[in-house]
């Protein structure tokens, strides 16, 4: 059984560019291994990340995450079962915030940032949706 779960969090110190190289080395070695696919979407102080896979998988990995003393303020924001996976090119693709267009920004968002603690949900799924369709931000392995 699919599913795909949606989760934000604070970087703990800014997300330098070899904090997220060591993050997306270990997901690029490890994901494949459990078939877990998905993006990581970081700022300098905020992460959202996609993981779909199968659900034990998936849960394991969450459960390894809220342990993960990297980041804090860990919120879920979706966790659904899945017919099909959005992601299924990416062992862990990754989408700086600050390089989104800044018009699709503000179609979510109040001041045309992406914060995920002040947007509901909805508003920060949906944007991750339409990045996922369009996929020109994110890195393919
Ligand atoms: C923002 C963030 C995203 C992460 N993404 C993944 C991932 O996609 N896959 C993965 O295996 N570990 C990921 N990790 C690392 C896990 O939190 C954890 O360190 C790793 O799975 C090893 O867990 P374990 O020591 O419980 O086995 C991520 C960590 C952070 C801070």
């Amino acid at each position: 059984m699919l599913v795909r779960l949606i989760y934000a969090s604070r970087a703990k110190t800014p997300a330098t560019h070899e904090l997220i190289e060591s993050i997306l080395s270990s997901a690029r070695q490890r994901n494949p291994q459990q078939g877990i696919t998905g993006v990581l979407c970081y700022s300098d102080t905020i992460f959202v990340q996609v993981l779909e896979g199968g659900r034990d998988q998936v849960n394991r990995l969450y459960a390894s995450l809220l342990r993960d003393e990297r980041h804090y303020d860990v919120i879920l924001l979706a966790y659904e079962s899945i017919d099909e996976r959005q992601y299924s090119s990416w062992t862990m693709g990754k989408i700086r915030l600050d390089k989104i267009n800044r018009s699709l920004l503000l179609k979510y968002s109040e001041c045309g940032e992406l914060n995920p603690y002040q947007v509901s949900c909805c508003s920060t799924v949906a944007l991750l949706n339409e990045l996922a369709s369009t996929a020109a931000f994110a890195q393919r392995d």
